[in-house]
């Protein structure tokens, strides 16, 4: 019986939009669940969203909202855009569920129950970003590493997790377990923290200073810290403690997490559910982080890049295969769109783009797309191997896919489709087909390279499900076919003699490289087609336009009208004005606000989906992408476009 699997990822604060980071780890855990699902048939995926706690009520009263209304809207924008990346998780949690609160509160009682919880005074340094205090010897310069900002000296009286009892217990165990977090790097940063005594760790915020939390079992003028709520989400999604999910998961559990979290991860949890009588998880898992312009992208910086914007330019697979192929998981890397394009260009269009359209096209050419016979006694003649070849690479595939090295399991499927490459070259089946005597030959040829490229669909499938199911389909398998099974896809001469394949596709058409590859690059490698131009106009006639510049007021969407948003702006008139703009395919409402434009003034208004339109906003836009125009620098609103 092969084993089951169980990931998570982190579950993110709701206190800001999804960024490139968040959509790294989700899509590393996708893929890793996806190649685990075609060994064995049990798998369990889960994300979430962690709603709890000060960082959180503050972002919410910086929007005018109750932090329950809050944490609704941006849970939800997670929860939304992972099925647009394709992510197959099997659920997603919020620390907010009942059921989640229920065991946090469970676990609490026990751990307290058990004596492994005091209450006492403390006076220490507290960082609000982290919501946690801070011991001089982890800050830096007297900063918070993370925030760069001073902590604030707070004296209160709280309760405590005896952790530091626990600190040779978990060193003995890092040391029993010596793959349980890697790369092995991380474990050394683990093995360091242990170096230095372990505090004990303050579990209680007191609700006269926060009172969005979970309240603790055994005192309710407290709430429970963030990181003791969250982290148990691990094991409240999977119904702990009496659900059969637990007791079927949770011995085989995996989290992937990022280095900023190293520590609750590596340290408190285990601890935690040491302390709670659990066993311990298997692997963390920890990768680095996605610099933009060599700083860590993240939602404080400002630097952040969308997820959804790639995914229109350039196509959801090339986006995955671009993120698992550029990063060596455990290390940095910096997130740069030319490399995006140039990974397109070469590994996706040139590489296995060419070899499937090169195959498909050649099986159509010389057999009217009817899968030929193999001649075993010509493949030892010609000395392909092909067999030997992709089983190698399905070993290698196997191997660094089971421990995360993504970037090296892709790199072993490219050295198989390079070799599929120059057996072409090689083996010149064009030549072959002037002779009729040479027919046996290219028959075997193609047949060889038709296998090859079922065996790549299959080991592309954890990162390119769409790709993959595309080249399926073309050689002649019908969807939902049990396919993606790593033994399948072992097997050798699976391709049946005689099936008819469907006409040849372009699988990555190549995109245009520019200096701005953002903003210049369609998928259709630059050569959109705009619309034809429309009849002349006399400049008299265009001068009764009357184009003012505008400032962007607030912005909100139009109940059952997809495409519109509501805009009030400021067009220099005593009263603002409402917009209705076709944009909100492009555009996040509160993207817009304090945005200049430029509108037509003095059209005749509207009625628009019920709302009266007060003018025009002008974009530019093609199939693929809208944007606003706006002033080159700030001018008065009312300016007139001359
Ligand atoms: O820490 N590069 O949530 P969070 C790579 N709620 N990954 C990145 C990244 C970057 N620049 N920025 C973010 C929390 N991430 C807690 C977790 S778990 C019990 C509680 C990813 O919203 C990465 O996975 O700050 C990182 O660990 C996580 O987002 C932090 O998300
Ligand atoms: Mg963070």
């Amino acid at each position: 019986m092969p084993s089951p699997f169980y990931i998570t990822t982190p579950i993110y604060y709701v206190n800001a939009r999804p960024h490139l980071g968040h959509a790294y780890t989700t899509i590393c855990a996708d893929v890793i669940n996806r190649f685990h699902t075609m060994i064995t048939g049990d798998t369990f995926f889960l994300t979430g969203t962690d709603e709890h706690g000060d960082k959180i009520m503050r972002a919410a009263r910086k929007e005018n909202m109750t932090p329950r209304a809050y944490v609704d809207r941006i849970s939800a924008l997670f929860r939304d855009l992972w099925p647009q990346l394709n992510i197959s998780n099997d659920h997603f949690i919020r620390t907010t569920d009942p059921g989640h609160c229920a065991v946090v509160q469970t676990v609490l009682q026990k751990i307290y129950d058990q004596g492994d919880i005091y209450f006492s005074e403390y006076e220490g340094k507290y960082c609000f970003g982290c919501e946690r205090f801070y011991t001089d010897r982890e800050l830096v310069d007297g900063k918070c590493p993370d925030h760069q900002t001073e902590p604030e000296t707070i004296k209160e009286s709280n309760y405590f997790f005896k952790m530091g009892q626990y600190q040779q217990w978990l060193l003995d165990h890092i040391r029993q377990h010596p793959d349980m977090i890697r790369p092995e790097r991380y474990k050394n940063e683990v093995l360091a923290f242990l170096r230095e005594p372990l505090d004990d760790l303050c579990i209680s915020r007191p609700k006269s200073r926060i009172k969005w939390g979970i309240t603790l079992p055994f005192d309710h003028d407290y709430v429970t810290y963030v990181w003791f709520d969250a982290l148990l989400n691990y094991v409240s999604a999977l119904d702990y403690p009496d659900g059969p999910r637990f007791k079927q998961f949770w011995p085989v559990a995996q989290h992937i997490v990022a280095k900023d979290i190293l520590k609750p991860h590596g340290i408190y949890w285990p601890i935690m559910l040491k302390a709670a009588g659990l066993p311990i998880y298997q692997h963390l898992n920890v990768h680095g982080y996605w610099n933009v312009d060599q700083g860590k992208m993240s939602k404080s910086l400002g630097n952040v890049v969308e997820p959804l914007e790639l995914k229109t330019i350039y196509g959801l697979d090339a986006f995955r295969y671009f993120l698992m192929r550029e990063m060596v998981f455990g290390l940095d890397a910096n997130f740069n769109e030319e490399a995006l394009v140039q990974r397109i260009n070469s590994d996706l269009a040139n590489d296995l783009g060419n070899l499937f359209s090169r195959v498909v096209t050649m099986a159509h050419k010389y057999f009217s797309g009817i899968v030929p016979e193999s001649d075993p006694a010509i493949e030892q003649e010609l000395a392909l191997s092909m067999d030997a070849k992709c089983a190698r690479t399905i070993d290698t595939y196997c191997l660094e896919m089971d421990r995360f090295a993504f970037h090296k399991a892709l790199a072993a499927v490219w050295e198989l489709i390079n070799q599929m490459n120059k057996i072409i070259d090689v083996t010149a089946p064009w030549e072959l087909a002037k002779n009729k005597g040479c027919r046996p030959r290219l028959q075997t040829v193609i047949y060889n390279l038709l296998e090859g490229l079922r065996v790549i669909s299959g080991l592309i499938h954890p990162v390119m499900p769409d790709t993959a199911a595309t080249m399926q389909k073309h050689l002649g398998f019908q969807p939902g076919q049990p396919f993606f099974k790593m033994e399948t896809i072992r097997k050798w001469k699976l391709l049946a003699a005689g099936t008819q394949l469907p006409k040849s596709t372009t699988l990555f058409p190549r995109v245009a490289v520019k200096a701005d590859a953002a903003q210049d690059s369609a998928p259709d490698g630059g050569k959109t087609l705009h619309p034809p131009l429309k009849d002349e106009v006399a400049l008299d006639d265009f001068a009764r336009i009357d184009l003012r510049v505008a400032t962007v007021l607030s912005a909100e969407p139009i109940p059952r009208a997809k495409k519109l948003l509501k805009l009030s702006v400021d067009v220099g008139e005593p009263a603002p004005r409402t917009v209705v703009a076709g944009i909100a395919g492009a555009y996040q409402p509160d993207e817009l606000v304090g945005k200049q434009v430029v509108v037509v003034a003095n059209l005749k208004p509207a009625k628009l989906m019920g709302v009266l339109s007060q003018g025009m906003l002008l974009a530019a836009g093609t199939e693929n992408e809208t944007v606003v125009l706006a002033p080159e620098r700030p001018m008065p609103p009312g300016s007139a476009i001359k």
